[in-house]
């Protein structure tokens, strides 16, 4: 036999067989251009086709011809029946898709509500002037005790129950009253600062004690600072917190031993006029601890009390959250329950 019609029939048997392996169509694809494609096999016998005598012409032309409407035919069936098959199983798979499956609501964090009202409280401060100040919560026996005017022995020490490091004089701050320290040392007078942060007491916990909760401290020292900036300082801010335009404030005399003279101040309950649950029935809260900054501890600090005078306050940020928001145990707050964390 001829070379031409020999390789004319070899070429429909591999054809055939390729078209039936080609399950995909990528596959189907590769055979079209491997067969039919302009650089292909039938292109390329073709070509020869145009070398061979009239004769074989005759007989291989027809062939050659019929072989490629053949596969031409063969392969657009084949492409219809492959998109077809794409087509069921997109289907197929749409009804496996259950319109009453449940989603879970993706989990999303939140800032805890420690970090939210410090915001709001560095917020205030900020506006007012004061500069936003840190210190250590491992801290020296001197700046949590020593130079806030409690000499070792003062029996002031045993007003708040301390956790004491295994190294001598150090200690768990037991008050960020010792921020105001750290800043006198550091910037002199004059200055207002606003210090939140972690302190710790080695208390029996209960719902309104813990052993480590968050206090804040305001100082401000300059030249004729009086009472009265305090007390006009705590009831903006309170208000401010309380988003209580007309809540007013009380002093009580009160002991600390680095101010002088002492108070505790009290706000108006910002729940009711006459008495509930959150201020006992007396109309007023106890907020937090202040006075006009002790001489002595002015001079331990490098500032001249002869020249400068200063108010000091500090309160619980817990308790302050416990009455905004009406929690009411403490313990609360470092449960890690995400049902208490999420609803603020
Ligand atoms: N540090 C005091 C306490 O923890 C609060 C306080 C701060 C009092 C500043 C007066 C001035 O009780």
């Amino acid at each position: 036999m001829a070379w031409l019609k020999e390789q004319i029939e070899l070429v429909k048997i591999a054809a055939d067989a390729a078209l039936a392996q080609a399950h995909t169509q990528e596959k189907l694809e590769q055979v079209r251009v491997a067969f039919l494609g302009r650089q292909g096999t039938i292109a390329d016998l073709m070509v020869h086709l145009k070398s061979v005598s009239v004769e074989e012409k005759k007989e291989c032309g027809p062939l050659l011809n019929e072989l490629k409407n053949e596969l031409t035919a063969a392969y657009s069936t084949q492409q219809v029946a492959l998109e077809k098959a794409v087509e069921r199983a997109a289907l197929e798979q749409q009804k496996l898709f259950d319109v009453t499956a449940y989603v879970h609501e993706p989990v999303s964090g939140s800032r805890h509500i420690y970090t939210q009202l410090i915001e709001q409280l560095e917020d205030i401060f900020i506006s007012m002037g004061y500069d936003i100040a840190a210190g250590p919560e491992v801290e020296t026996e001197y700046h949590n005790f020593t130079a806030l005017n409690v000499p070792t022995d003062h029996p002031a020490r045993d007003m708040q129950d301390t956790f004491w490091m295994h190294v001598p004089q150090m200690l768990l701050r037991t008050q960020t009253s010792s921020v105001q320290v750290r800043s006198m040392e550091k910037q002199g007078a004059p200055l207002a600062i606003f210090a939140p942060g972690r302190v710790y007491r080695n208390e029996q916990v209960d719902a309104s004690h813990d052993f480590m909760f968050m206090q804040a401290e305001g100082l401000v020292i300059d030249k004729h600072i009086s009472l009265s900036h305090l007390l006009a300082t705590a009831r903006s801010f309170l208000q401010a917190i309380f988003e209580k335009k007309d809540l007013n404030i009380r002093v009580r005399p009160g002991y600390f031993p680095f101010v002088e003279p002492g108070l505790e101040i009290d706000a108006s309950c910002p729940f009711c006029s006459s008495g509930c649950s959150i201020c006992k029935k007396t109309g007023w809260i106890e907020l937090m601890g202040s006075g006009l900054v002790h001489p002595h501890v002015l001079r331990t600090c490098g500032i001249d009390p002869n020249v400068y005078s200063g108010f000091a306050f500090g309160f619980g940020i817990e308790r302050m959250a416990m009455i905004k928001y009406g929690i009411t145990d403490i313990r609360q707050f470092h449960a890690g329950k995400i049902d208490f964390l999420k609803q603020f």
